[in-house]
């Protein structure tokens, strides 16, 4: 894989900008852009409705992207599938979806190193059903800690729901483990994936998980549109998150002698799942972004990535002051890190603001995921480098040789 090459696809990096914000949301190559434009040109209508022809153009087109999605993360086929507004929308549908079977005394399982979108959606139905939220805990460098959530995980746990990786440290977590511990006592392993699906490659069937939840617009596609990979046999005992069109296969009113009568029958999954006009054009991206995924492949990818976030820990650990957080020489997409001076640790903000006067866009804070910060005792909060396929070594030279400025001239 040749960096230099894929950025040739990217008409941003036209403007100079060192992007270094990849975990928030990734840049979009032509190839997406031109097929959302060509959509938007030559057969925009709606899915599953009309039978005109680019009516049935654009409801293959939105099959296809299930399949194809489905081919990135080796689902079994098209229909373990679910396309939703992104992840954080996802596991909010989901919770809803999931909470009827919870009842009080059951538990549910977070870590803490949970962004703010795997923490609150579970916190919510734990207190609407009177149920339970545990949390476990992670070890100094931000890994989980597995033996605290060997001792919190029994039969009161129904379900479990973690980060595939962390947004903050880039840590993984060993899902086998996890899902030894979720299904020995019955419970579901809920995966959020928005850091992983883009960056490793996924066997998802073979994971674990009964759900995986990632989003299109960190894996080069279009914002507004995320994936819900399930289990099938879980998919069509879920109830549907939202009703409307869509997703009927009948529905019948007879509002006779007084009495209302309400007969609905659901298409099958995923269409079940996906109820109103879905992001057509969002499905039409995330095909492209997909395919381009596949074609790079996500091991070069990883390879690559690994590389450049070693060279950024060796080169930022030779800066007097500078403390990488998290797991040290592991295959990660990110790195973290915070800068002692001589009256306390630099203002992260301060940081990212030095780094944008040089076009280096980084993010700095809490990271949606405050509990994790504080825990390993950064409650100012870190500088967070994040890299994709098409950053280079000349990206980390840019980075480490404007944090040498800034410390110097701080
Ligand atoms: N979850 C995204 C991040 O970590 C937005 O920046």
């Amino acid at each position: 894989m040749d960096p230099y090459t894929v950025r040739e696809d990217f008409p941003i990096f036209s403007t100079g900008i060192v992007y270094l914000d990849n975990a928030a949301t990734s840049q979009k190559p032509s190839q997406v852009i031109e097929a959302i434009s060509e959509y938007y040109r030559r057969f925009n209508s709606n899915v599953h409705r009309g039978t005109y022809r680019i009516a049935l153009e654009t409801t293959e087109a939105y099959e296809d992207a299930h399949r194809i999605l489905a081919s990135l993360i080796r689902a079994r086929n098209g229909d373990e599938i679910v396309f939703g507004g992104g992840t954080t929308s996802l596991l909010n549908a989901l919770a809803r979806s999931l909470s009827i079977q919870l009842g009080e005394g059951d538990e549910l399982l977070i870590t803490i190193a949970e962004h703010h979108s795997n923490i609150l959606p579970w916190a919510r139905i734990a207190k609407r059903r009177k149920a339970q939220l545990v949390v476990t805990d992670v070890r100094e460098d931000g890994t989980i800690d597995l033996e605290d959530m060997e001792s919190k995980v029994d039969s009161r746990t129904r379900i479990m729901a973690v980060t595939h990786v962390s947004n903050v440290t880039g840590a993984e977590t060993p899902l086998r483990e996890v899902s030894r511990l979720a299904h020995e006592v019955g419970a579901l392993l809920i995966v959020d994936g928005a850091q992983a699906a883009p960056h490793i490659p996924l066997d998802v069937g073979g994971l674990g998980a009964d759900f995986y939840v990632f989003s299109g617009h960190k894996m080069l596609g279009p914002s507004g549109i995320g994936v819900m990979w399930g289990r099938h046999d879980l998919l069509e005992d879920l109830e549907p998150p939202e009703v409307g069109g869509g997703i009927i296969r009948s529905v019948k009113l007879r509002p006779d002698v007084g009495e209302l009568k309400l007969n609905v029958s659901y298409l099958d999954v995923p269409w079940r799942l996906e109820a109103g006009t879905p992001n057509i054009e969002g499905a039409v991206g995330l095909t492209e972004a997909a395919k381009y995924l596949m074609r790079i492949g996500l091991e070069n990818i990883r390879e690559h990535e690994g590389r450049l976030v070693r060279a950024a820990e060796e080169k930022l650990a030779g800066i007097r002051g500078v403390k990488i957080v998290g797991p040290r020489r592991t295959d990660r997409s990110m790195i973290s890190f915070v800068v002692q001076g001589k009256h306390g640790y630099y203002n992260p903000h301060a940081m990212a603001g030095f780094l944008s006067s040089r076009n280096i866009a980084v993010r700095s804070g809490h990271h949606c995921a405050q509990p994790l910060v504080e825990r390993l005792g950064f409650s100012q909060g870190t500088v967070r480098a994040s890299f994709y396929l098409y950053n280079t070594i000349e990206d980390v030279e840019a980075l480490v040789s404007a944090i040498r400025d800034f410390v110097g001239g701080g």
